[in-house]
């Protein structure tokens, strides 16, 4: 067993060299194409800021969108140059129009200790996606060093996630040494109790991820619309809620597992509902199990937040990933709101390490304004999820030492 697992940039000496930087420069943008949400550009900064630091000739590489092999103007990563720029204190950033190639060697090249130069989006090329032993050694052939700083895109099978650190020296970059280090710390080596709060639309895209939970963690609170399909494995009237029938067998297994394993299930006890079709109507606070058949669940009610509330204040680890309810509009955000403004206080306070991440969470999360206190919110979406599903992603494992 090595001391460690993957190298950081502490392990490396980048003076001079030309480091290759898997960023996730992924960010969204409006029909105007401007970048609407620019986290993912601040939260690489601290890793390029310390390669320039350090005398590296970083050079970034990343995808936006899904052009799928072929050239977008839309999806360019031109468009993205301003504002990493920006997060990088004005500094100028050279611009390859093409990831490999002429341009890309010659900009690479050119560029000078503490300098970045930006190369066109990976995914331009059918290359990156299909992990083409060509395309990665074309890409390797630009830098002496290749970091990956973009776990969120780690669960990806592609070039320049686990062809390219197969053919130069690597290490994790600091964003992504951040986040395994906070993952770890909720299914690896948690404080017990350990509690997760698990949301969301659909319990057909989480059945890994409860199933792998059940052995982790004491205490699972299930909320979302993938509760309605809980409840009515339960032979529980839910209306016209949102549901996966077909996904009934698959819920009664996992609380006969969980049952098995001394994990226990916290499923909603009442809910906040709406009439169908009453456009006046004001939501009411029902038990499940007087829910009519002309109306519909939006949200968990307030005592089964309190439920799920009384546990957490029994736990010392949180793991949250998906929303109680159709946050997006209130009153259906109230069950996330106090919820994780509950986790807020008591991660604050050192009673509690709270971790969350994947899908709509981090909307969520911002939404309810409690984002900032918990221990560790990721960016990821896919990856976090296929991470606490399996414990590691393809990107993460090609780093290994
Ligand atoms: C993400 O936005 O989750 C990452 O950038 C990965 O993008 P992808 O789902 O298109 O691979």
């Amino acid at each position: 067993m090595p001391d460690k697992l993957y190298n950081t940039l502490d392990d490396l000496d980048v003076n001079g060299k030309s480091v290759l930087v898997r960023a996730d420069l992924n960010v969204p943008m409006n029909k105007d194409l401007q970048i609407t949400d620019e986290s993912r550009i601040n939260l690489v900064a601290p890793t390029l800021m310390e390669l320039s630091a350090r005398g590296a000739r970083t050079i970034l590489i990343s995808h936006l969108g899904r052009p799928a092999g072929k050239r977008t103007s839309q999806l360019s990563l031109r468009l993205v140059s301003a504002s990493l720029s920006k997060a990088l204190g004005g500094i100028d950033i050279m611009f390859a129009s093409n990831c490999i190639g002429t341009n890309a060697q010659a900009i690479s090249s050119t560029i000078k200790p503490g300098d970045f130069a930006l190369l066109e989006n990976l995914r331009f090329h059918k290359g990156e996606e299909a992990n083409d032993p060509n395309f990665a050694a074309k890409l390797s052939a630009l830098g002496d060093i290749y970091i990956n700083d973009a776990f969120s895109t780690s669960h990806r099978h592609h070039a320049s996630v686990v062809g390219v650190p197969a053919l130069l020296p690597n290490a994790a970059g600091r964003l992504m040494q951040t986040e395994l280090d906070a993952l770890s710390r909720v299914l690896s080596h948690p404080d017990p109790p350990t509690m997760a709060i698990i949301g969301g639309a659909k319990i057909s895209t989480k059945l890994k991820l409860i199933g792998n939970l059940i052995d982790h963690v004491e205490v699972i609170a299930i909320g979302g619309g993938m509760a309605n399909t809980f409840l009515y494995s339960q032979g529980i009237e839910i209306g016209t809620s949102i549901c996966e029938p077909e996904m009934a067998d698959e819920a009664r297994a996992i609380l006969a597992r969980a049952n098995a394993n001394s994990c226990e299930i916290l499923l909603p006890i009442d809910a906040m509902i709406l009439k169908n079709r009453g456009v006046n109507d004001r939501p009411q606070i029902v038990p499940v199990r007087s829910i009519a058949p002309d109306t519909r669940i939006l949200d968990i009610g307030p005592a089964s937040t309190n439920l799920v509330s009384s546990r957490m204040s029994d736990c010392r680890t949180l793991l949250w990933n998906g929303p109680m309810g159709m946050f997006e509009t209130p009153p259906f955000d109230t069950s996330t709101n106090f919820l994780a403004q509950k986790t807020a206080a008591m991660t604050q306070t050192g009673s509690l390490v709270s971790v969350a991440g994947g899908g709509d969470t981090l909307a969520a999360l911002k939404h309810s304004g409690a984002d900032a206190q918990f221990t560790y919110v990721s960016s990821a979406g896919g990856a976090f999820l296929e991470w606490l599903e399996g414990g590691s992603l393809p990107g993460v494992e090609a780093l290994k030492t």
